[in-house]
């Protein structure tokens, strides 16, 4: 599937973006290791969600999606108890979803069965090593290729034991991965994470009764005594998903998106404190809490930015958010830097070289460091055909430089979007062609009703 997208002469108006992909993963993976009914509003139905949904349905745990009044639908979900999860017939796909491999690894290696994880071609290139390792210390038994590096993983679960891990990388996955498999474990486990990530597992857990305990990044986890209690929620938008409608509107020279209930948790707003930092014209209003989330709307306008750096303990508060920044950076005169990201290589695709090597192709000036990217921006891009590599956030990305660059970027392989943002095109299409100048055209129905609508102006 390709899109094709033109620079609109207006960006206006509201954007209700999905619900966040990592709280919607760890609401449904959490509610099937506890005891009774959850209902889950807006949860993201993505392929990444889908996958652990499936993979959840093929261990035991009954689920069903209905229509939903919030951004997506309502996702009910009864968990079967701590003993509840049973061997599943055939192997588990995760497909392209890190989150749901090296959480349900964690799940997994206590769970007294016989487990297979698989996923395409990208994920079983990504490194599984890290949650391996420590699943191992525990006492676990897991296999994989290279000696447990890479997947498929092969898991017969059993007894752990609780350990004290210090974490090579700053990975909320692998923390996740080693919380779960250590509410079943015996003893504390306690996980140290070099930089802060996401906490959203820490967030859920506690409300659900766990013992968790934690400061200056390490997190202590004590077995469970009793049946998590299931958790009712509403998954906040996803910040990465608002990410796209930020750097588009910042950059664009006549803009206005609002983006209301936005995720705003600190561990993962680095976006929003890096974009106002360049000087984007950027609001955070209506602060609140819902689902045991900040929350908050934004409204971005037409912005004159500056270069940063973006280096340190803030890399992993925005590790997704760096193919759009680095967007935002190609139009912001001046040199922004992005180090300490040698994770962007281990993602979906390697993103330092797929964001290098696409915005090249428009004209960007972007250089590709070990650990990063070092970006001088220009006046302006030239659309040109450039590709996804089948990387949700690439494809994104791309679509965000179609809407600021001059003449007409066609996005090969759009269709990634489905991962985290099912509706990201049909999104794209309408704001483009209701400012009456633009026109974004693509397949799908809802598409070529725009083309259409696009080819009158
Ligand atoms: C995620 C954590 C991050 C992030 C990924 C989702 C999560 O990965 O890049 O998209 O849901 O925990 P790492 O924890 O591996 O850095």
């Amino acid at each position: 599937m390709e899109q094709r997208v033109r620079s609109p002469s207006r960006l206006r108006g509201t954007v209700v973006v999905p619900g966040d992909k990592s709280i919607s993963h760890r609401a449904a993976i959490l509610n099937a290791l506890a005891s009774g009914p959850a209902r889950v509003e807006s949860f993201l139905v993505g392929e990444d969600t889908r996958a652990t949904l499936d993979c959840l349905r093929a261990l035991g745990v009954s689920w069903s999606l209905e229509e939903g009044g919030g951004r997506g639908p309502t996702l009910s979900i009864h968990g079967p108890g701590r003993a509840g999860l049973r061997e599943s017939e055939d192997v588990l796909d995760a497909r392209n979803s890190g989150t749901t491999m090296r959480l349900l690894a964690g799940v997994l290696a206590a769970r007294p069965f016989f487990s297979v994880l698989t996923g395409d071609s990208s994920l079983r290139s990504r490194p599984m090593g890290r949650v391996v390792g420590p699943l191992r210390e525990m006492g676990a038994q897991v296999w994989g290729r290279g000696d447990g590096a890479y997947p498929p993983l092969a898991i017969r679960g059993g007894e752990l034991r609780g350990i004290h891990y210090r974490m090579p990388v700053a990975s909320a996955q692998v923390k996740s991965a080693l919380l779960l498999a250590g509410l079943f474990a015996r003893g504390e486990t306690a996980v140290e994470e070099p930089a802060p990530t996401r906490d959203h597992t820490e967030r859920m857990l506690r409300a659900m009764g766990a013992r968790l305990s934690g400061e200056g990044g390490l997190v202590r986890i004590e077995p469970l005594e009793r049946e998590l209690a299931p958790l009712h929620l509403r998954v906040p938008g996803d910040i990465s998903a608002a990410a796209f409608w930020m750097v588009a509107a910042a950059l664009h020279p006549d803009a206005e998106l609002h983006l209301p209930g936005v995720g705003v948790n600190p561990t993962r707003s680095g976006i929003i404190d890096v974009l106002r930092a360049m000087g984007a014209d950027l609001e955070v209003t209506e602060e609140r809490e819902q689902g045991g989330e900040p929350v908050a709307d934004i409204t971005v306008r037409s912005s004159r930015l500056a270069p940063v750096e973006v280096s340190g303990d803030l890399v992993p508060r925005l590790i997704d958010e760096i193919p759009v920044l680095a967007v935002a950076a190609a139009l912001t005169p001046g040199r922004t830097v992005v180090r300490d990201a040698a994770e962007l290589r281990v993602k979906e695709s390697d993103r330092v070289a797929t964001t290098c090597r696409e915005l090249r192709r428009l004209g960007a000036r972007v250089e590709e460091l070990p650990d990063g990217l070092a970006i001088d921006g220009v006046q302006s891009l030239k659309g040109a055909r450039c590709q996804s590599h089948g990387d949700h956030r690439l494809a994104m990305a791309l679509g965000v430089v179609g809407l600021l660059a001059r003449g007409e970027t066609v996005v090969e392989g759009a269709g990634a979007a489905e991962v985290s943002y099912p509706g990201f095109w049909s999104d794209l299409t309408r704001l483009a062609s209701s400012a009456g100048g633009g026109l974004a055209s693509g397949e799908g129905e809802q598409v070529k009703g725009a083309m259409r609508r696009g080819d009158r102006t």
